[in-house]
């Protein structure tokens, strides 16, 4: 017999209440799932995260060991389980722990855009014309509105959408004064082919806008873009609604596979999001979605197939094939994008595997296809991308980092927002900031690689990523007094009730820093992987630039202290943004660069980490932290 899940949204009763019948034995965060109601699963349900936390109003089950591994004693205590372990067999009435809020989420922008790049040809292949159409006039004209037009727009042949073509009678008859046509020509090169997108009453030549859209794993980032001037007139970043079913590809493939709704479900949502970015960038900047005519989209190979409503299945196997690789450009009816109905989305070309059009884009932003020296890129990311070489050869490869960088899988970890722990530094005692200069509640990426870099300076982890318990008696007492053996785990504390305000302990747990090195050897290790195959040693690296969302906010020393990144002189490394946003950029006001990714992606070289002999152990040294210098 069906048993009932009561489950409560908002922070108090007052929140919405939603009652489900559910079938015994099914797990909390299932039973949500199949309900609608959204518990964020970061590790995909696997127990290894703390996100899908909820807690019991009364009589709480007893815990299970991963409830009491990832919560800890205080939140088991206070009734907290994790609902992806919680089996259900009899009415209950939970809270889902309130997610945190998004905007106070450090979330890197598009950044100053692509007229910092200088050398860019404005050609966005988007044109306007005001033209005054003469209507047929009599009954025997052998005629029609569309002939009209182009013939007043001086075109024998034209493709024409459904939606332009709904629109016209109206449109050529509201306003005596003309209409102004708005065409598109694909790669900027005319064959004499164009397409119509609008036709619009009265005059709005000046109206030309386009968006590009960076849509990440855990984070998707929309720019608005003057075409004429390649001017950036507004930028939202938010996190990826899709990562409430798993933090990392592997888990959100899983889902995807898990039911046929599912894949709809990641769909609709990324849509959704997209659609309320540009709801947000029109009511910022004042300009109507209906002159939005282009969309470029970049992602990695999964973002991009669920966008397009594509199982990924496939993608999560061995030997990782994407569904299709080449570039597309579809009317954004076809996505259900609320800008105009044919307005084109060009979704760049992929690459191969999960190296996607992510890595394209940083490639086109970098310039490191025109290189003559070798250059590294590496886009950190909870699927991070490594790129190296020069005008002669490019190789690429994923670097899956898993979401742990930005704060998820980790005890007391959290996103760069309002609160988090960003900065550490280690003397004879733990001092630390937090964003905001708020009370502090947990520790973001940031925060956890200085963190680690200066537990590493100190003494208090060694090479191996041990916590040395047994030896703290040789560190200074203040610091000493914080390295302790809990039952049979080894912690840090971090901060103490009360201390930078914060209400409850902040611990690094043994398992935290078993994490930060699967992370950052995920990341060192497709560098050095590259380096391998191309047969590149440090010396000969020019530039290392560091890009993506928590790129730019990591320390250089700390991510040098830690082996993040290959030991190069700090001159040689440079911080460059959010590449991929800027590459998107890149198409969006110039269809040669649009054209250009096409030439770019075939250039690049996949390498396949997990299929090259090699690479376990590249992997397993890449985990170790490298000696002090
Ligand atoms: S622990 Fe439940 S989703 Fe991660």
């Amino acid at each position: 017999m069906a048993v009932a899940l009561t489950i409560l949204t908002g922070p108090d009763d007052a929140g919405s209440r939603r009652t489900l019948s559910v079938a015994p034995g099914t797990t909390i965060l299932k039973a949500a799932q199949a309900g609608g109601v959204d518990i964020t699963a970061t590790c995909g349900g696997r127990g290894r995260c703390t996100s899908c936390r909820v807690k019991f109003l009364a009589g709480p089950p007893p815990p299970t060991i991963m409830d009491e591994v990832q919560l800890g004693d205080d939140l088991v205590r206070e009734g907290y389980r994790l609902a992806c372990q919680c089996v259900l067999h009899e009415p209950v009435t939970v809270q889902v722990a309130p997610p945190l809020e998004e905007r106070s989420f450090q979330i890197l922008g598009a950044g100053p855009g692509v007229r910092q790049l200088g050398r860019v040809t404005l050609d966005s292949g988007i044109a306007k014309q005001v033209v005054k159409v003469m209507l047929p006039r009599e009954e025997h004209h052998q005629t029609s509105d569309l002939e009209q037009l182009l013939e007043a727009v001086g075109l024998t042949t034209a493709d024409v959408g459904p939606a332009v073509l709904q629109g016209l009678p109206q449109a050529l008859r509201d306003d005596p004064a003309g209409v102004t046509v708005t065409t598109f020509v694909s790669g900027g090169v005319s064959d004499g082919r164009q397409r119509i997108l609008a036709v619009e009453r009265g005059d709005t030549a000046g109206m030309k806008f386009g968006l590009a859209i960076d849509v990440g794993t855990t984070s998707v980032v929309t720019t608005l873009i003057e075409l004429e001037s390649g001017e950036q007139l507004g930028s939202v970043s938010s996190l990826n609604p899709q990562a409430v079913f798993g933090g990392d590809l592997m888990s959100r493939i899983a889902f995807a596979q898990f039911h046929p709704g599912n894949l709809r479900k990641l769909h609709t949502r990324i849509v959704g999001l997209l659609n309320q970015h540009i709801e947000e960038i029109c009511r910022q900047s004042g300009v109507l979605a209906k002159w939005i005519y282009k969309v470029v989209v970049v992602g990695n190979t999964c973002m991009h197939h669920l966008l397009r409503g594509i199982g990924p299945s496939y993608v999560g196997l061995a030997p990782y094939a994407p569904v299709m690789r080449h570039p597309l450009v579809l009317p954004a009816r076809e996505l259900f994008l609320k800008v105009a109905p044919e307005a084109r989305v060009c979704l760049l070309p992929l690459v191969a595997g999960f190296v996607g059009a992510d890595a394209v884009a940083v490639a086109l932003a970098t310039r490191i296809y025109e290189s003559a020296e070798i250059r590294i890129a590496v886009d950190i990311g909870t699927n991070g991308e490594v790129l190296l070489g020069s005008r002669d050869r490019l190789w690429a490869c994923s670097a899956p980092a898993g979401p742990a960088l930005e704060g998820a899988q980790i005890r007391h970890g959290m996103r760069g927002a309002l609160g988090a722990i960003d900065r550490v530094t280690v003397d004879d005692d733990l001092h630390v900031h937090t964003i905001g200069e708020a009370d502090a509640l947990g520790i973001c990426g940031s925060g956890l690689i200085d963190l680690v870099a200066g537990l590493l300076d100190a003494g208090v982890i060694d090479w191996t990523g041990l916590i040395q318990v047994e030896s703290r008696a040789a560190l200074p007492p203040k610091l000493a007094e914080r390295v302790i053996m809990r039952g049979e785990e080894r912690q840090v504390i971090v901060l103490r009730p009360g201390e930078a305000g914060a209400r409850a302990e902040i611990v690094l747990s043994q398992d935290d820093v078993r994490q930060v090195q699967l992370a950052k050897g995920a990341i060192a290790s497709g560098v050095v992987m590259l380096q391998h195959v191309a047969g590149v040693p440090d010396a000969r690296v020019a530039e290392l630039m560091l890009a993506g969302g928590f790129g730019n906010y990591v320390s250089i020393a700390s991510a040098l202290r830690i082996g993040l990144i290959p030991p190069l002189p700090v001159e040689r490394i440079r911080y460059v943004g959010n590449a991929a946003a800027l590459g998107a950029q890149l198409c969006l006001v110039s269809e040669t660069e649009r054209r250009r990714a096409e030439s770019v992606a075939a250039r690049i070289e996949h390498v396949s980490l997990a299929a090259h002999p090699d690479f376990e152990r590249i992997f397993v040294e890449a985990m170790n932290f490298p000696p002090p210098v």
